[in-house]
């Protein structure tokens, strides 16, 4: 049978075969995947061969200024060694597309053929990496690239905390290594206006400085303040300097100037802007403030005045006009706003928001430019040319697609590099949330509820580094380097492979420590995933360990598929990773409760972003930060009332129960406005209820106690009121509010 197999296909067809099975598993016995390059290449190939190069010499080519930068050590070392060296030949190719390339390194050759000088630059960078991570002999590898996204972006908040020209640059530099093509500049906000406006010269003089900062997290209350005077802005010069240095890196810049909302700093300037009157000043502490931009034409011609010269300096279609977070408050007291919308028959204040955009992006489509504003800019109909930024979930991002408008999806969940990556207590205080390096990679830009026609408006996506809670640009690099590489894979490859990333990851890392920059490494950090709620007490297993390491207990007894508690005693467990890179052990402290042996059902299941270990992680015997929500133990629903019922098989006594909720008003969340509990057992039913007025907070934490005496009891049932709706005045005014639950204690 095989051989009339053979005799049927001809002899070059079978060995072109064994070549191919040959080739793909030399690709896969591979020791560095895809040779270390990150984001991961469509294509590589690898005939298993090295190649006679060893080093790399200029060659004929013409490099850009970055290109000889980056290449500078290894031109140096050609031109000092006798060894085999080679130039790299490069080529415009028009059947590629823009940014597609094609490396080709041979025995004595090294080739880059791409569609664009940009794409001839990517094919450098790979080969850059190469060289960095596996090394000379280089091997004989094809790789054939393109990005599945167009749009690869990160931005950066410069407003709430400064950085120098010097600082954006090495910005620059990163986002050139992963192969971002856009770098979406934040340069005006509440607490600091950055950019240089010669026809307004008070955005300089007061603008751009704040009387002092707060000092701690927004949600330590009272607030305090450093009193120190912080500010500073761009000049014109520093600007085009800026643009000039990402366009030689084949980066596009976006500014950002935001209007309606987030502007307090200019009406702190410039007072007649806004519809109180004012006085107004920089703000010092973070959040949304009700002082917005006054929808009069005296604003409009101030704001077509800035445009003028953003456009002067930016040489990119896009202009970001924000549009986020634009409380109405000022504008429903101002009897100016009222004649305003008569006038041009607008129903509410959203239709007013909506007006104020559509007459920018008019003023700038008239100027030859495009806007991008943050989704709110789809409340109350959108600018018809507008593109849309997706940050409050992908919902917004959708429906804009539907409507057939240019997308960014960036949404809070995986895009937010402000907030927390670990759940170490250790950790320096961030904004919230917990975005770890797997959720981000793990991420997918194009929502797969769009039909695939409406797919193509999703341009792409972006990572946002907002910069309340982080002061330097060391902390810049420590919040977004380890993160911004997982984004660039999920941006720029649409196959997942997190075990080969990890193992790309590591070789990064160490490159960029032994330069001095601060990315971080948590990926040795191990993560317990709890199994609990079910009637069969408490197990945990771990996540994230490292191929070919396993966890031990801290007495050594841990088994192969995880470790169970005894419901007997308070117990601290330490676990580590053995091996040669140990990670700080996981520490967790175990509390066992009648809660602990029950069967929980939560009604409705936790919000998607904060679901834990699921509904068992309440009752899993192990307690929540006192600081922050995300992670395994806080439970998150969003502006929904909560019911949880706890079963036992056998009857229990119980004498007290503690239910722990988290408050944290600045990012939404609020203490439940009522909590009952009723009592399922031989006595009938008994209820436990208690209100708003008596569910204090110390700190971030409450707790509610209900004390009881109840024999045989089978069944507690819960309901906790969500607080509703957020006030005006508050942080997320108009959106229902969080509530977040913790362990629920039952002795
Ligand atoms: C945003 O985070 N306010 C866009």
């Amino acid at each position: 049978m095989i051989y009339n197999m053979y005799t049927k296909l001809n002899q070059k067809t079978v060995s072109t075969i064994i070549l191919l099975i040959v080739a793909v598993s030399m690709v896969i016995s591979q020791k560095i995947p895809d040779f270390g390059i990150i984001p991961k290449p469509e294509i590589v190939q690898w005939n298993g061969k090295y190649s006679e190069i060893h080093n790399i010499n200029k060659g004929t080519t013409t490099f850009s200024q970055y290109e000889k930068n980056i290449f500078e050590e290894f031109f140096a070392k050609a031109e000092n060694s006798s060894s085999k060296s080679a130039g790299i030949l490069f080529d415009i190719d028009e059947t590629f597309q823009d940014e597609e390339y094609e490396l080709n390194i041979s025995k004595s050759e090294i080739r880059i053929n791409g569609g664009s000088r940009k794409s001839l630059q990517y094919g450098l960078t790979s080969l850059l990496q190469i060289i960095r991570f596996h090394g000379f002999p280089l091997p004989e590898v094809y790789i054939r690239d393109k990005p599945a996204l167009r749009y690869r972006g990160m931005h950066l908040d410069v407003c709430r905390h400064f950085f120098s020209v010097k600082e954006v640059k090495k910005y620059l530099d990163y986002l050139a290594y992963y192969k971002y093509n856009h770098f979406h500049w934040h340069l005006t906000e509440d607490q600091g206006w950055r950019i240089e406006i010669k026809k307004y010269p008070k955005l300089q003089e007061i603008a751009a400085y704040r009387k002092e900062t707060l000092i701690g997290h927004y949600s330590d209350k009272p607030h305090k303040f450093d009193g120190q005077k912080y500010g500073g802005y761009y000049t014109h010069d520093e600007i085009r300097e800026i643009v000039a240095y990402a366009s030689e890196r084949h980066i596009s810049v976006i500014p950002e100037i935001e209007m309606p909302g987030h502007a307090l700093a200019a009406l702190a300037a410039y007072p007649e802007l806004g519809c109180g009157g004012g006085p107004y000043e920089v703000a010092t502490k973070w959040g949304v403030f009700e002082d917005v931009f006054c929808p009069t034409e005296e604003t409009f011609s101030f704001l077509e005045g800035v445009i003028d010269e953003v456009i002067s300096l930016f040489p990119y279609q896009y202009i970001h006009i924000g549009g986020d977070e634009c409380p109405k408050e000022s504008w429903e007291k101002s009897a100016v706003c009222r004649d305003i919308m008569k006038k041009n028959g607008l129903k509410d204040t959203h239709e007013l928001q909506s007006y104020f955009i559509k007459r920018m992006e008019q003023y700038i489509n008239a100027k030859g430019r495009k806007i991008i504003g943050w989704d709110e800019i789809l409340e109350g109909g959108l600018a018809p040319n507008a593109t849309v930024m997706s940050w409050r979930g992908k919902e917004g991002g959708i429906q804009a697609a539907r409507e057939k408008h240019d997308v960014i999806m960036t949404p809070g969940s995986h895009c937010y590099f402000d907030y927390y990556q670990s759940e170490s207590p250790d950790e320096p205080v961030a904004i919230g949330g917990y975005t770890p390096l797997k959720k981000v990679y793990h991420w997918n830009p194009v929502p797969t509820e769009l039909k695939e026609a409406e797919k193509k408006y999703i341009w792409g996506g972006q990572a946002n580094v907002w910069t309340e809670y982080i002061k330097t640009f060391d902390h810049v690099e420590y919040m977004a380097y380890a993160r911004g590489m997982a984004m660039s894979e999920a941006l720029w490859h649409a196959q997942k492979a997190y075990a080969e990333f990890l193992k790309k990851f590591v070789l990064h890392q160490e490159y960029w420590s032994g330069q001095g920059v601060n990315v971080a490494n948590h990926i040795f950090e191990i993560k317990p995933v709890f199994e609990s709620g079910n009637g069969k007490g408490v197990f945990v297993q771990f996540d994230d360990i490292p191929e070919g390491k396993k966890v031990i207990h801290q007495y050594g007894d841990t088994s192969e598929s995880g470790f169970r508690f005894s419901l007997v005693e308070k117990c601290s467990h330490q676990f580590f990773v053995d091996g040669k890179n140990k990670s700080k052990p996981l520490q967790i402290v175990f509390h066992p409760h009648l809660g602990a042996r029950s069967l929980i059902k939560i009604d409705p299941l936790p919000s998607a972003k904060y679901s834990g270990n699921g509904p068992g992680s309440v009752v899993n015997g192990v307690s929540g930060s006192d600081h922050k929500y995300g992670g395994t133990e806080w439970l998150g629903f969003e502006g929904k009332d909560v019911r949880i019922s706890l079963d036992w098989e056998k009857p229990q006594k119980i004498s007290k129960v503690t239910l722990r909720f988290f408050k944290g008003e600045g990012q939404w969340i609020y203490l439940p406005r009522m909590a009952e509990m009723k009592i399922l057992g031989k006595n009938g039913i008994l209820l436990k209820k208690v209100s708003n007025k008596d569910i204090q907070a110390e700190s971030k934490i409450a707790t509610i106690v209900f004390e009881v005496d109840a024999q045989e009891v089978s069944t507690l049932q819960f309901l906790i009121q969500n607080y509703g709706v957020i006030p005006n005045g508050a942080q997320g005014a108009g959106h229902g509010a969080w509530l977040f639950i913790d362990e629920i204690v039952v002795e």
